[in-house]
């Protein structure tokens, strides 16, 4: 109930204006978020870098509602590029098609998606777009492959794993070895369409996990580049041990090389499991998302976990 309310509060711009104003709530945020200016966001890769993690940008923002705002998003995202390549630092760029303008129109969200691979392909970096609600998977998945026809390797996708679909969606991906992220999902989806239990999310990741190595070594898919900017095949986004214990017996047990898949995390969760399996030899790659729109991303990271709701419920009740 606490998960579905807070998801719901992401959306309401009531409860934006309220909590965007408390700086307690930016203190929190702080948290997740590295920072609001793409400068913390570069100094935060430095540090994970520095501890051998590869990490991907993120410019936060979303539902952008004007082709103006969705072009600016886009220049927003292009500059990201250029201080990765400035700073010459191990990462490469995720972003989400509604903040490019996927709710104004399809062509120019398309478009915009276009300019980002270019400049992104002229860097030798990769885009990995973000997977948003349901109402929105099909579109994606569609102005993904529009993006392979017109010629873009240098894009992945974003699988979850709490959807009846996703199976069959990997495999048709790997077909094309697109880079696939795979989680859990972290949106309020009704049981028409997703697990509504997460057992079943567990075992759906487990299942989706072994596909996933299954095919990048039966394919023959890339692996990880020397800079990190490229990702292997299978990016295993969790910070859940069981499910990165799975994928770790199982990639060994059917021979996939450590170069050849990766595992994600988000900034500020379980950073004592980064290190670990960096330390391991595994490849690591951590979400680091910067930028004044943190509101919808701080409350998806609240309705997680039970513990950060009732941490910010009780400040906010005895402000
Ligand atoms: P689970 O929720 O079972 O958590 C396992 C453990 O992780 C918890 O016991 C706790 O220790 C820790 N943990 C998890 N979340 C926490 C939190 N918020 N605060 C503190 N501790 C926490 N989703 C989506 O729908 N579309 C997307 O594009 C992405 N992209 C993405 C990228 C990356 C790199 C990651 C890691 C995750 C995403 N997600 C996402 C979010 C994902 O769907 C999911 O909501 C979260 O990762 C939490 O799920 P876990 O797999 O960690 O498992």
């Amino acid at each position: 109930m606490f998960r579905s309310f807070f998801i719901y509060l992401s959306k309401a711009s009531w409860a934006r204006n309220i909590v965007t104003h408390w700086s307690i709530a930016w203190r929190m945020a702080s948290r997740f978020v590295s920072g609001e200016t793409i400068e913390d966001g570069i100094q935060t890769i430095k540090l994970l870098n520095a501890k051998g993690i590869n990490a991907t940008l993120d410019h936060l923002g979303e539902h952008t509602d004007s082709p103006e705002k969705a072009r600016q998003a886009t220049q927003d995202i292009i500059q990201a590029f250029d201080a990765i390549e400035g700073a010459g630092v191990h990462s490469n760029v995720s972003i989400k098609l509604t903040q490019i303008g996927l709710g104004v129109s399809e062509e120019l969200c398309a478009d915009n998606l276009a300019i980002i691979l270019e400049k992104a392909r002229s860097l030798g970096s990769f885009v990995r777009v973000d997977m948003e609600d349901s109402a929105v998977t099909q579109i994606t998945l569609d102005i993904l492959y529009k993006m392979r026809q017109r010629g873009f390797n240098n894009v992945g996708i974003v699988i979850q794993a709490y959807l009846y679909r996703s199976e069959e969606d990997i495999r048709k991906l790997l077909k094309d070895c697109f880079a696939v992220r795979l989680c859990k999902g972290a949106y309020k989806e009704p049981a028409t369409v997703a697990y509504p239990k997460k057992k079943d999310v567990d075992a759906s990741y487990d299942r989706c996990s072994a596909l996933l190595v299954d095919g990048a070594l039966s394919q023959n898919c890339p692996t990880v580049s020397a800079d990190g900017k490229i990702p292997p095949v299978p990016g295993l986004a969790t910070h859940d041990p069981k499910r990165i214990e799975f994928a770790k017996a199982y990639a060994q047990k059917v021979g996939l090389p450590k170069d050849a898949l990766e595992f994600q995390m988000l900034n500020g969760i379980r950073r004592d499991l980064q290190e670990q399996l960096a330390k391991d030899g595994y490849h690591v790659r951590i979400y680091v998302p910067y930028g004044t729109e943190w509101y919808p991303y701080f409350m998806r990271r609240l309705a997680e976990r039970p513990a950060n709701l009732w941490f910010f419920a009780s400040n906010f009740f005895h402000r």
